[in-house]
């Protein structure tokens, strides 16, 4: 296995508008995120991966893009970008920048040129198809709710959008599509940039008759656009083109994506990507009807299939590891405690992340143990998804908008996009303004100023995790084997590389459990390397109880 510096990195992940704003509008900026780059040398990560902050008229915060070679003038300009690029690589650190081009926004120079007239130059950038019988021209829902199709006036024709309506889908078909956007990743990567992360990158691909699923008036059509059948030949092509030429680290956001589909994508050899960010992990606790549908999850399916995906990509292709991001609930609220263990609970996950195979991900607040955020009101949340979903469940389901709102308390969006907290001051430090999302309330406890001031916080654990893995190369290059697969509680595994074998145990319960010592352990001596309780209750490895949340890695003696 080649050893590469992606492999070997930590990759902490800001939401702009969300960090930190530096002029008192309520928005956060790119001189904002300037202002703590000391912050995140601290932690010790080595990447940013940087949501978009292109030009856009922000119906989907930024992911609808208007001008790829523009700064969205409430983030900064592209001088500050510049500050920003020069201030990461003086402290060492990377930038990777999100590539949304499975679409734009529909006030891109591309799109409104396209819509001009079916003549136009522009028109084959995006889909556009008759009707049928009066109706769409197909059955696709979008993944903001609604139809996935959009009838516009002027051409009298639809346009497709797997997202919302300001969002239409690039026709990756036109091989003029293509030219583009490699020659504006390129304009990226001579600016300096160290690499994408690709937004829904495997949606750009359709089935090219575009056909309706089933009979419904309306249905999910994934299955024409997920994985679809020219995506392996256009991520070759665009690694011919342009990644090939520099030296750079690529994340693919693929959802649906199958553990083969992902080795074939960044085997190494033949493939085209480093990793992926698969969803398998995150789609847990979703019922029949969506995310929004909520069921328990359990330990016994989490554990599946991060070991399905730990195995699979064990000797070709490579993991990402992340339990949480701008899409996703919070993590602790989510699979640990943010009530009572919410800094154990916290911990272990950390543990979880920093000890799988994989490069790890942290999402900006997740090394302070950042919680969901419960509103009250739906006019208090801001994201596109959550709104349009609450106004199909209460207006067309005539769902009880309090039911709504729980399903939204779970895992709407808006969860990980509450400001981040700096502070015990107004507005948790984020804005001397009125922020454009309410911060969330336990920022007087929760807050990077005061995790600074002991050093018992999960942000100096995560700093220790990130320091570890510097030290320890069996922490990125060592192989994972799974033990006590069946417990109720428990993941335990191990990592091993060279002669060195590293046990893990984590426990996910929020009482004691007790941890069954499996043989191959079983009496050896160890060097405790860290863990979430300060001290460790055996000397040997034997049968005993774990505490809740309690997370240990032991160097085993052999
Ligand atoms: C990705 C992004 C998400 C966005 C969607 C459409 O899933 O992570 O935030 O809404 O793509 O671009
Ligand atoms: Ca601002």
């Amino acid at each position: 296995m080649k050893q590469t510096f992606w492999k070997e990195a930590v990759v902490y992940q800001i939401y702009p508008r969300s960090f930190k704003d530096s002029n008192g509008d309520g928005i956060g900026d790119i001189p904002g995120i300037v202002s703590k780059l000391d912050y995140l040398r601290e932690l010790g990560v080595d990447v940013i991966w940087l949501s978009p902050v292109y030009s856009s008229p922000n119906d989907d915060n930024g992911y609808d893009i208007s001008d790829y070679r523009n700064i969205h003038e409430e983030f900064g300009t592209l001088t500050d970008w510049e500050a920003l690029t020069e201030g990461l690589h003086k402290r060492g650190m990377k930038l990777v920048m999100d590539l949304v081009v499975n679409h734009t926004s529909d006030e891109h120079a591309w799109f409104e040129a396209s819509r001009q007239s079916k003549d136009s130059p522009f028109r084959e950038y995006y889909y556009w198809r008759e009707g049928k019988d009066g109706q769409e021209p197909n059955n696709w829902t979008s993944v903001f709710s609604g139809s996935a199709w959009e009838y516009d006036e002027k051409t009298e024709a639809y346009f497709l959008h797997l997202f919302s309506k300001k969002q239409p889908d690039l026709n990756w078909e036109s091989p003029k599509v293509r030219r583009e956007v490699y020659e504006m990743m390129r304009w990226w990567l001579d600016k300096g940039v160290d690499g994408f992360r690709m937004d829904v990158i495997n949606f750009i691909s359709k089935t090219p008759e575009l056909p309706s699923v089933g009979e419904d008036r309306y249905a999910w059509g994934g299955d024409h656009f997920m994985n679809g059948p020219k995506l392996m030949d256009y991520l070759l092509e665009m690694k011919r083109e342009v990644l090939d030429h520099y030296e750079v680290m690529t994340v693919g956001e693929m959802p649906g994506v199958n553990a083969d589909q992902a080795v074939e994508i960044t085997d190494e050899e033949n493939g085209a990507l480093n990793m992926v960010f698969q969803f398998e992990h995150v789609d847990i606790g979703s019922g029949a009807g969506g995310k929004f549908d909520l069921k328990p999850w359990t330990l016994h399916k989490l554990r599946g299939i991060l070991h399905k995906w730990q195995i699979g990509l064990a000797d070709k292709g490579w993991n990402s590891l992340y339990l949480n991001n701008h899409d996703q609930p919070r993590m602790v609220s989510r699979f640990g405690d943010d009530g009572e263990y919410r800094v154990l609970s916290a911990k272990m996950l950390a543990t979880l992340l920093h000890t799988l195979k994989g490069t790890p991900y942290i999402y900006q607040g997740e090394e302070l143990g950042m919680t969901n955020v419960s509103f009250e009101r739906i006019d208090q949340y801001q994201d596109i998804e959550t709104l349009n979903m609450y106004r199909e469940a209460t207006e067309l389901h005539g769902k009880a908008p309090a039911d709504v709102l729980r399903s939204i308390h779970v895992k709407g969006r808006d969860n990980a996009r509450t400001p981040m907290q700096w502070d015990a001051s107004a507005n948790g430090g984020f804005t001397t303004g009125s922020p454009w999302l309410g911060v969330n309330p336990n920022y007087t406890d929760i807050n990077a100023e005061a995790a600074l001031q002991d050093t018992n916080s999960i942000f100096y654990y995560y700093k220790e995790l990130i320091r570890l893995r510097k030290q320890h190369p069996i922490m990125v290059y060592g192989a994972y084997s799974l033990y006590l697969e069946n417990d109720e509680y428990i993941y335990a595994y191990s990592r091993e590389w060279e002669g060195k074998e590293w046990a893990i145990v984590l426990n996910f319960a929020r009482h004691e459990v007790s941890f069954s010592c499996p043989d191959h352990w079983q009496g050896r001596s160890f060097a405790r390397m860290t863990g979430n309780y300060d001290d460790t209750q055996i000397d040997r490895m034997q049968d005993f109880r774990l505490r809740p949340f309690e997370a240990l890695v032991l160097e085993l003696d052999s």
